[in-house]
């Protein structure tokens, strides 16, 4: 690997801990679980796990409630079991990255609950308190993302609380420095007990309109839509003073470790390109003192076509500031996972896209086996999301389902109690177990992409060059160092030749999603599919790394 940071050339595992491994038996996962799974991580060749919160929280919104920044909830052990984590993940070479939530604490952390107390008491003003309107009710129009208006009246002292998602979760105040020198100093907290970096939760959302204007109505709501949505966020997110919090999260962030193993901020915004590079924060000089890593959700929400997805990679490098780092990710904990998105075949083209494109990718955990969502019956609905607003197809539990390792083990090898979410059907058949030992499995691709990934300098550090291949073709190089691979995905259902202009002069064959499935990998010289005069036939749904 080169000398750049590790968060350059890396890869991030997300684990979601409620569900990857649990090992004492109350159905739901644990710190201790996933100690006793870095090898998989180790094996599968990834560099980072983040994991989402597992900080003390009543779990209004499993765990992105947080009643306490600087403790490990019981459910998911204790101090002693994250530093024994972190402790062993780094003797496996992994880095931990931390999941940070700032924007609202749980209304059950001690702060809120001093706040609400009274009017004139110190914390009342680390929370976003207002008056009610003129002749009564919410001060102003703002929606919760989770449904519902954003205010949630307080009859003891009279005014209403602020809170992006739920009532549970309210908002704290970023104007207040009180309210920032506590949350850099709960960041310090951990960077000292060695994490490698935070995902931050919702950055974009910290600061809101100080005159706590109307937000405008969005005239392209469809009814049946998320709530939310009736409104445009204008007045609650993105708003020009986050960037100044920013550059302080990264100022504490790099008072920590040095170049090669800096600590890396990873912001979670789901922003417009235009507005997301602006999180890099670079200044008049070149100098960038926002986020390493604004993610990229763009894979997430794109229709699944290959020349959509050309033009959002031609257009992401293209606004990309000097010298910063992209990132792509295909799947989160609230988002469907890809597999059910895009199919199976579709999937392994995924997995091919992730792995070569330019910047650190993002595993969602279980994406390596292409899990899939899973129907959620009502009456076992977890997610507060579902329960606000039923029947939109918003709720996350469907992605959120225990980790598939064994078809010999009860549930799949996740806990010897009962599983907190039920299990997929076919966990019998899709597991970690089972993959391992099949050579056309996801798994198997997923791992010999990530080798090659990291074998090959053109493919984590070497320059991306967008290459015109029609519509059903996805194709671009990679390039280092006079080393030039060529990419080339069939988004269609039919086989596709490529020009022999397109490919190498003498291309060989380094991987094919194709070749994964049927064992032969040929790296003997000119592949099966080429005709110098004719080009490089792809079956369907095949993607291919071609060198010369
Ligand atoms: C974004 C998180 O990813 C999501 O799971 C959570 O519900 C909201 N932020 C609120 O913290």
């Amino acid at each position: 690997m080169s000398a750049d940071a590790w968060w350059k050339n890396g890869i991030v595992y997300q684990i979601y801990p409620r569900s990857f491994q649990d090992s004492d038996g109350d159905g739901i996962g644990d710190l201790a679980g996933i100690r006793r799974r870095l090898d998989h991580l180790v094996a599968l060749g990834v560099d980072a796990l983040w994991i989402s919160p597992c900080y003390p929280s009543p779990m209004a919104d499993f765990g992105y409630d947080i009643s306490d920044y600087c403790d490990i909830d019981p459910r998911f052990g204790s101090l002693a079991d994250f530093d024994a984590l972190v402790a062993d993940a780094h003797a496996k070479g992994l880095r931990v990255v931390m999941d940070f939530v700032p924007n609202h604490s749980s209304d059950r952390h001690p702060w809120f609950i001093q706040s609400r107390s009274a009017r004139d008491d110190p914390k009342r003003d680390w929370y976003l308190w207002r008056d009610p309107a003129e002749g009564g009710g919410p001060p102003n129009n703002w929606r919760s993302n989770f449904g519902g208006p954003a205010w949630t009246f307080d009859a003891a002292t009279g005014q209403y609380y602020c809170h992006s998602f739920l009532r549970e979760q309210p908002d704290l105040n970023w104007r207040n420095p009180e309210v920032r020198a506590a949350m850099y100093e709960a960041m310090r907290f951990w960077l000292r007990r060695g994490v490698d970096g935070f995902r931050i939760d919702v950055l974009y959302h910290l600061v809101k309109d100080d005159e706590f204007r109307d937000n405008p109505p969005n005239p392209a709501f469809v009814e049946g839509q998320d709530n939310a949505h009736r409104v445009l966020p204008l007045y609650t997110s993105d708003r020009p003073e986050v960037q100044q919090i920013v550059i302080e999260m990264r100022k504490v962030a790099d008072e920590f470790g040095d170049a090669k193993s800096s600590r890396v901020l990873i912001g979670e915004l789901y922003l417009p390109l235009a507005r997301l590079m602006a999180y890099y924060g670079e200044d008049a000089n070149g100098v960038l003192q926002g986020v390493q890593l604004p993610f990229n959700f763009q894979l997430i929400a794109a229709e699944w076509q290959a020349p959509v997805i050309d033009r959002i990679v031609r257009d992401y490098e293209a606004a990309l500031p000097a010298g910063a780092a992209p990132n792509w990710v295909l799947g989160n904990h609230d988002k469907p996972r890809i597999a059910s998105r895009v199919g199976e075949a579709g999937a392994r083209l995924a997995a091919l896209l992730l792995l070569t494109l330019r910047g650190t990718p993002t595993l969602y955990y279980g994406d390596e086996i292409g899990m899939t969502d899973v129907p959620i019956p009502p009456d076992e609905v977890q997610d507060p999301f579902e329960k606000n607003e039923p029947g939109k197809g918003l709720g996350r539990d469907p992605q959120r389902t225990p980790m598939q390792w064994s078809g010999g083990a009860p549930n799949a090898g996740f806990t010897e109690g009962r599983p907190w979410l039920r299990l997929a059907s076919d966990w019998r058949q899709r597991n970690v177990e089972a993959q391992w030992q099949d050579e056309a499995s996801m798994l198997r691709l997923y791992q010999r992409l990530i080798a090659l990934r990291r074998d090959e300098p053109a493919l984590h550090e070497g320059r991306y060059e967008p290459i015109d291949a029609g519509t059903e073709l996805l194709a671009y190089a990679r390039v280092c160092r006079g080393r030039r691979l060529v990419v080339l995905l069939n988004f269609g259902a039919e086989a596709a030749v490529v020009s022999h202009e397109l490919v190498p002069i003498r291309p060989r064959l380094l991987f094919s999603t194709a070749a994964a499935a049927s064992k032969a990998t040929d790296n003997s010289g000119s592949g099966p599919g080429f005709e110098p005069t004719v080009g490089w036939t792809l079956a369907p749904f095949e993607g291919v790394i071609l060198s010369d």
